[in-house]
């Protein structure tokens, strides 16, 4: 299964959340995973390579790829369960070919006006990806969400500013939280620095809503999040 983290956006989180998927698959669902680093910066490639040097964490496989990587992805995915990408913040070839085979597709946003102006564009790539990829399972997420009950209000505009195109955007979301930055420091996800953690709680979210969506049941996706709970 081909899981992309992509959008054209920069630092709206695709490889924080790229590297956590994958922890929490190979952890928690004992999962054979792979990460394909598509972008340049090599931020991913990084943080494995510091991760792998700590014996105590779980290995996990990664590979750079550039340019038109759709038979490579398709042929990798028949030797793991899971294949993670982490494309970077352009509209380039890795992006369009991984929209063109992958199974399910995660675009992280921050509920700002300068991300949000992407979401038009987005949407004209995800159709024509469609032309080829009509089964892919596509979705927003909305991350580094401020948590001042004050802005709540930000991130429900946010969703609709995404819904206005006509693409789904999961009701789980990332808050802004030091946790984030702090893990990935050391090669590890928040699932390992803080198993019981919110940011933990997220990403699980994140995922399973995201799976559970491709099923079509929606009676077990994960509810907008409880404002009193998610906040700090
Ligand atoms: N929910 C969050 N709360 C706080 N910080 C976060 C959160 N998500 C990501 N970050 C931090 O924001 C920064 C950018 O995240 P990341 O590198 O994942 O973005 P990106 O979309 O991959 O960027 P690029 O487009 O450059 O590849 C990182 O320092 C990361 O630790
Ligand atoms: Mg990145």
């Amino acid at each position: 299964m081909i899981i992309l983290v992509g959008g054209e956006k920069g630092g709206s989180g695709k490889s924080c959340i790229a590297q956590n998927i994958a922890v929490y698959l190979r952890t928690e669902k004992d999962a054979n995973v792979l990460i394909v680093d598509c972008d340049p910066q090599r931020t991913t490639s990084d943080w494995i390579q510091e991760r792998n040097s700590n014996p105590k964490l779980p290995h996990i496989n990664c590979v750079q790829l550039y340019g038109k990587i759709r038979n490579e992805l398709l042929s990798l995915s028949h030797h793991y369960d899971y294949v993670i990408i982490d494309c970077g913040g352009q509209d380039n070839l890795a992006l369009r070919s991984s929209m063109a085979v992958a199974n399910h597709i995660l675009i992280p946003l921050r509920p700002k006006r300068r991300d949000l102006k992407t979401v038009g564009h987005m949407e004209d790539i995800i159709s024509t990806c469609k032309m080829v990829n009509p089964k892919m399972n596509v979705a927003f997420v909305i991350t580094q969400c401020p948590s001042l009950p004050s802005l709540a209000n930000r991130i429900l505009e946010a969703k609709e500013v995404v819904r206005s195109f006509d693409v789904p955007v999961l009701n789980s979301v990332t808050f802004s939280r030091n946790m984030y930055d702090d893990s990935e420091e050391m090669g590890m996800s928040v699932m390992e620095r803080e198993p019981e953690g919110k940011a933990a709680f997220e990403i699980r979210s994140i995922i399973d809503e995201l799976l559970i969506r491709a099923k079509g049941d929606v009676s077990h996706v994960a509810s907008e999040p409880k404002m009193q709970h998610a906040f700090g």
